[in-house]
């Protein structure tokens, strides 16, 4: 009985043990099998690109192209980064869908593909591990889904240069630590929703909105709005823009230029920390404050194309600091004094 038994270990023993000698790429194979289903379908359903031709069903998934496709370092592995870009598509191709059975996605990037189009399926809340979202470069269309705010792990999202529509996504400002909004270049409409005025993340460093079909009054809520980077440039918003100013605001750089806001810039005081101020091609009316002279990291200025008027404030960094100089100031309604010509 005991050397039958010893016998059997053996026979089974002996295999499994040259097997681990003979083959350690298998046995060691880091990828789950439904992992590199998923990765295999998601391969079929962009048409087999050729890029793609390290995806081998018969090799390790974490051991193809390693920008491509990336595992965790630690077990349980799982592929915690996809980055498709550049890809050869011969034709039109939605977003495969086999992207969201990779549920343990912690990045995914998306990038340069034109023939990349249709909409950003609801299925991405799937993927409840996803901090980094990039999507650019492409031609995905429809809205931005307003259930993006139920992936709380996102912490930067990319979505410029494709052809979103409809309106922003209301609650995105509940997601607990978002930092990175960047949705320029897209055609993007309708108001900045009353929302956007309190994003609960205390992380919050960058608001992209540019190049857009924004539209409406920019609500007062944004008075609650507090971001290093806020660009609106090139919408079609209008109304009071100087509830984005304040003195106890940290915005470094903050640029409305080409919108039809319109207030008085003289009631307007500025944070300390702001370094670059492009407020070109609006309504903006009044008097330009003394305050702009106390900014000591002010590198960057251009306030042309408004209807201000009367004397710039001498001093500062206003007259003499390449490159802020008459251009700056130049096309308004009745602005005077150097860097322009003397106030009459
Ligand atoms: C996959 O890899 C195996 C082993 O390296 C190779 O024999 C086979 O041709 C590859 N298949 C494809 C479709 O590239
Ligand atoms: C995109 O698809 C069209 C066919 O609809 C094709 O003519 C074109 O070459 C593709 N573009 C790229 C960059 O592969
Ligand atoms: C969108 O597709 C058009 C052709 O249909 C192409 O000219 C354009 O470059 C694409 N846009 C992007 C951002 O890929
Ligand atoms: C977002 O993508 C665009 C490319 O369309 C790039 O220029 C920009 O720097 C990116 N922004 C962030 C914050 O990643
Ligand atoms: C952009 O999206 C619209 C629908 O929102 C569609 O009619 C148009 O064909 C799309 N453009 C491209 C280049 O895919
Ligand atoms: C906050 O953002 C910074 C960089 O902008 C990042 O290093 C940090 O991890 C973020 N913190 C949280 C809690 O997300
Ligand atoms: C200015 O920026 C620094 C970091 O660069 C920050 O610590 C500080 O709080 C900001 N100042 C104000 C007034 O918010
Ligand atoms: C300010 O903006 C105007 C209009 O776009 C431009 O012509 C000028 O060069 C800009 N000047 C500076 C210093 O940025």
């Amino acid at each position: 009985m005991a050397s039958s038994s010893t016998t059997s270990i053996t026979i089974f023993i002996l295999p499994i043990f040259l097997l681990t000698c003979l083959s350690p790429i298998v046995l060691s194979e880091k990828c789950s099998p439904h992992e590199k289903k998923a990765l295999l379908q998601i391969k079929q359903e962009l048409g087999n690109p050729s890029m793609l031709s390290s995806w081998n069903a018969s090799t390790d998934c974490c051991s193809w192209n390693g920008i491509q496709v990336e595992c965790s370092n630690t077990k349980p592995y799982h592929v915690s980064q996809l980055e498709l870009y550049g890809l050869d598509l011969p034709a039109p191709v939605n977003i495969p869908p086999s992207i969201f059975n990779l549920l343990d996605l912690e990045q995914l990037f998306l990038f340069k593909m034109p023939n990349l189009t249709g909409p950003i399926p609801s299925q991405i809340t799937n993927l409840k591990k996803l901090s980094i979202l990039y999507i650019f470069s492409t031609n995905v269309s429809g809205p931005i889904p307003d259930s993006l705010a139920q992936i709380k792990t996102l912490w930067s999202v990319n979505l410029s240069g494709n052809n979103l529509s409809g309106k922003l996504p209301p609650s995105l400002p509940s997601l607990p630590t978002i930092s990175v909004i960047f949705f320029k270049g897209n055609r993007i409409s309708g108001p900045i929703p009353d929302s956007y005025g309190s994003f609960v993340s205390k992380n919050l460093s960058s608001l992209t909105l540019s190049h857009n079909m924004l539209s409406g009054k920019i609500p007062a809520s944004l008075r609650g709005l507090d971001v290093s980077f806020l660009d609106l440039s090139w919408n079609k918003l209008e109304g009071d823009g100087s509830v984005l100013f304040g003195a106890e605001k940290s915005t470094a750089e903050i640029t409305l230029a080409g919108n039809y806001l319109s207030f008085d810039i003289g009631k307007v005081e500025f944070g300390r920390n702001i370094s670059r101020l492009n407020l070109k091609h609006n309504r903006i009316y009044g008097k330009l404050p003394e305050g702009l002279t106390k900014l000591p990291h002010l590198t960057r200025l251009n306030v042309s194309y408004n209807q201000l008027c009367g004397p710039i404030p001498q001093g500062g960094r206003l007259q003499g600091y390449f490159p802020i100089d008459a251009s700056s100031f130049a096309n308004n309604k009745c602005l005077c004094g150097p860097p322009l010509s003397p106030c009459k």
